[in-house]
């Protein structure tokens, strides 16, 4: 699916995205009906065991890219995160971080907030750069924020995402990622758009969404927010297989004469 055909799902089915940090993950996800993938400044946390994104740069969220986009086909949307400050300096900074992105094989580039990204979000879509925004819990402001918490909760909160996910559809953007807000904002915010609204911890009310690929699959984690749902566990069957492969060592049977040369 191209950008275009992704925005006009809107009116017509959910779409389900997820976060991918490799080849062989992005193998995985290229043989399923999965629409989208997202290599996001997620992964200082999920690869690195960071305690929050600020540490993912530039170039290791495009040399991740280009593993990623060595395992999907065109038909996948691959999205790379603008990681913590890359669009707040110049435009011709940003445009430096974007080139890398695109670059390692992102078909556009997701960035965090409204305030103060207008002007950056127009030079990108008018330079041919499909953008998302992000809304809600944005984890780059995570100090701010004061913590993983829910957003928009109180009358001025919500009205300013109302506002913002207006004034980031105006910008260009093609498509809006909201986390962590309750799910009757989620839903006035998809209703009130054209672009599709993709939602993690946001209800069932938007048009999509979208989960990071650790806590979708069951590894482990310092911390699982209450909206993540564990569709695989992974972390049993590693486990299993890790015991096993050391109780064939330990007992001889591996490797096998057959597993071995002459
Ligand atoms: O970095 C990330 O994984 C994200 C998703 C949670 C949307 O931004």
């Amino acid at each position: 699916m191209t950008i275009p055909e992704y925005i006009k799902t809107k009116s017509i089915r959910k779409s389900s995205w997820v976060t991918c940090y490799d080849y062989p993950s992005a193998q995985i996800i290229q043989s399923s009906p999965i629409d989208g993938v997202l290599v996001g400044d997620s992964l200082a946390m999920t690869i690195f065991g960071d305690p929050n994104t600020l540490k993912a740069t530039t170039e290791l969220i495009a040399s991740h890219t280009q593993a990623v986009a060595k395992g999907l086909n065109e038909k996948k949307i691959l999205i790379a995160d603008l990681p913590f400050l890359s669009y707040r300096g110049s435009l011709d900074k940003l445009i430096d971080h974007v080139l890398l992105l695109m670059q390692s094989g992102a078909h556009g580039i997701k960035l965090e907030g409204a305030k103060g990204n207008i002007k950056a979000i127009e030079h990108l879509v008018e330079s041919g750069i499909p953008v998302m925004g992000h809304l809600g819990l944005t984890p780059q402001s995570i100090h701010q924020l004061g913590g993983f918490k829910v957003q928009g909760k109180t009358p001025e909160q919500w009205n300013t995402l109302i506002h913002e996910a207006q004034l980031l559809e105006k910008a260009g953007c093609f498509s809006l990622v909201l986390e962590c807000v309750p799910f009757e904002l989620a839903k006035e915010i998809t209703q009130t758009l054209k672009i599709p609204v993709i939602g993690i911890g946001a209800g069932h009310e938007t048009d999509g969404q979208i989960l990071v690929w650790h806590d979708m699959m069951g590894y482990p984690s310092v911390y699982t927010p209450k909206f993540v749902r564990c569709f695989g566990n992974v972390q049993t069957l590693m486990s299993e297989a890790l015991a096993s492969y050391h109780d064939n060592v330990i007992n001889k049977a591996f490797p096998s004469p057959e597993e071995s040369y002459r």
